[in-house]
């Protein structure tokens, strides 16, 4: 039997660094939503106990160094399951753009073998268990608009943003998170207003999210990529009412509340940059 599961993109609204951490992470405050950007998750029980993954990208393995490859073993092993699983994964989502295409796979893998194998995990479990993945994991399980704190384990859900387009646009370079975050110095740093994104959300406040957007890692992949504030210099151009670089980059998204406003954009984009996506906010 087959079962399908959605494993949409995030974007982060906000994504504040508040501190190092003894174990090498920093605490980080990411107010952080779903876009309808998705990888398509196919799930197949053998029964032999093994794990096999399917996938077509010359960016990412298909062995044991996959996360979602990951995470199906660490369900297994975590509930004694001696089934095994085939997973076939179509990407849509970009990877290493900032978009947590990686661990919106693997959170589809513990969604969907919840569901595969009917044990009725309650979804904060799962994203408990998440937690051993990555740190973009947890939210992923969750899906929706939510506040990730701690190494961002800790998922707070909020209301979801008000309806809105969004037009994302890629560089041609895949930025590692690590990288990025090893360059973090926190007497340096720019923190965006966390809880006035907070506060825009639950007031439903287009004009307060879009004037409030901010991402402390941005200055940091900028200095780096140099394409990253071309990009969100020629959105703005273009009418975007609020830009944002996703993550650790490199992707760089505009709000537009129009559909006609958006669809320009995507188009005047399209000129500028390979990669280009005309999608909805679903959190
Ligand atoms: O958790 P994940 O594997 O996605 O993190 C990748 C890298 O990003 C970590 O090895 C760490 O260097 C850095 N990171 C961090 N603080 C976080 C999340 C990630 O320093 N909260």
């Amino acid at each position: 039997m087959a079962l399908f599961e959605k494993a949409p993109a995030k974007i982060n609204l906000s994504l504040d660094v508040l501190s190092k951490r003894n174990d090498g992470y920093h605490n980080v405050e990411m107010v952080m939503t779903t876009i309808d950007l998705a990888d398509r998750i196919e799930l197949y029980t053998l029964k032999e106990n093994r794990i096999e993954i399917s996938l077509e990208s010359r960016y990412v393995p298909s062995d044991e160094r996959n996360l979602a490859y990951k995470a199906a073993a660490l369900f297994k092993s975590h509930y004694g399951i001696r089934s095994g699983v085939r997973i076939n994964i179509y990407k849509s989502i970009p990877v290493s753009a900032g978009l947590g295409g990686g661990s919106a796979d693997a959170a589809a893998v513990l969604r969907g073998l919840n569901r595969l194998w009917s044990l009725n995990i309650r979804t904060r479990e799962l994203a408990d268990l998440a937690d051993a993945l990555g740190s973009d994991v947890p939210f992923c399980v969750h899906g929706g608009t939510a506040v990730a704190r701690g190494r961002g384990e800790r998922i707070e859900k909020l209301p979801s943003p008000p309806p809105c387009w969004v037009v994302l646009a890629k560089p041609d370079i895949g930025v590692s998170t690590r990288t990025i975050f090893q360059r973090v110095r926190l007497d340096k740093l720019y923190h965006p207003d966390s809880s006035a994104i907070i506060e825009a959300l639950y007031e439903r406040d287009f004009a307060k999210l879009s004037t409030n957007l901010g991402n402390s890692l941005e200055a940091i992949t900028s200095a780096l990529h140099p394409e990253v504030s071309h990009i969100k210099g020629k959105m703005l151009q273009n009418g975007a009412s609020a830009v944002l670089m996703s993550g650790s980059g490199p992707t760089v998204y505009g709000l537009v509340q129009q559909e006609s406003k958006a669809q320009r954009i995507y188009n005047s984009m399209r000129g500028f940059c390979e990669e280009v996506y005309l999608v909805r906010l679903i959190g």
